[in-house]
């Protein structure tokens, strides 16, 4: 089996600051390195000042157009110049919120991998679609988008990030044999398409992950990290969760 680098990635939304930044960078570089490998997905303007702290970063979302006359939109090509190494595309706030299909999703995450980006991509069901068995149904659609476009060979060079829209920012995480049950899932259905691909492919789980129970969920076989969001604001609990995901 190919062996997958873990990977934790904090999700700041629209909170942070610049001090908190300065406070945290310091503590992200002591634990990020051969083990395991840190982001934080800051608010775009803080992106460049990431980038110079030695912190690896991306942007939480990015235009899916290249240049034009798009009001206050997140240009990749920028985002890149000023140190960002990845974009999240299709987080269920902007699908939910700002009303991104997996259509709109899908060109985002064309426009910041053709940019030199890597996208990491979210999928997941809501509470509804959960309870009426359409969990497997909607994230292939979600996986589907991207592939129409760029062929399973477009997510080689790709983050997955499975988020259960009932866990983000809830308190209720999925358990880990659910989260594990779904990871197997993308898994299995893109190796079906590419073994190699489907095995080097990260895949992380987000939604309410802490401290507590960061490491079981790690210790699943398919779970190759976090995204994490609320608990990425507390420099210890950050720093503890990126600690427990060292293999
Ligand atoms: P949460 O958010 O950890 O606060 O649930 C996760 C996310 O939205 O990426």
């Amino acid at each position: 089996m190919a062996s997958r680098k873990p990977f934790v990635a904090g999700n700041w939304k629209l909170n942070g600051s610049l001090e908190l930044l300065n406070e945290m960078a310091n503590e992200i570089n002591a634990v990020s390195g051969e083990d395991v490998d840190v982001a934080l997905f800051v608010p775009a303007l803080l992106v460049g000042e990431c980038a110079k702290l030695g912190v690896k970063t991306g942007v939480q979302t990015v235009s899916e157009f290249e240049a034009g006359a798009y009001t206050g939109e997140i240009q990749a090509s920028l985002a890149k110049d000023l140190g960002a190494e990845y974009a999240l595309v299709g987080h269920s706030e902007r699908r939910h919120i700002f009303g991104e299909s997996d259509e709109v999703v899908a060109d985002k995450f064309v426009m910041a991998q053709q940019q030199g980006l890597v996208p990491v991509l979210c999928v997941g069901e809501t509470e509804q679609q959960r309870e009426q068995n359409e969990t497997e149904s909607v994230i292939s659609a979600q996986i589907d988008a991207v592939v129409r476009k760029l062929g399973v060979a477009g997510l080689k060079q790709s983050v997955i990030a499975y988020e259960p829209v009932w866990a983000i920012g809830t308190g209720k995480t999925a358990s880990p044999e659910q989260a594990q049950q779904v990871h197997q899932f993308i898994r299995a259905k893109i190796a079906s398409l590419d073994s190699e691909i489907a095995q080097r492919l990260l895949i992380l789980y987000g939604g309410s992950v802490n401290e507590k129970n960061s490491s079981e969920l790690f210790a699943q076989q398919d779970i190759d990290g976090g995204l994490i969001g609320g608990a990425s604001l507390k420099t210890d609990a950050f720093i503890s969760i990126c600690e427990s995901a060292k293999g």
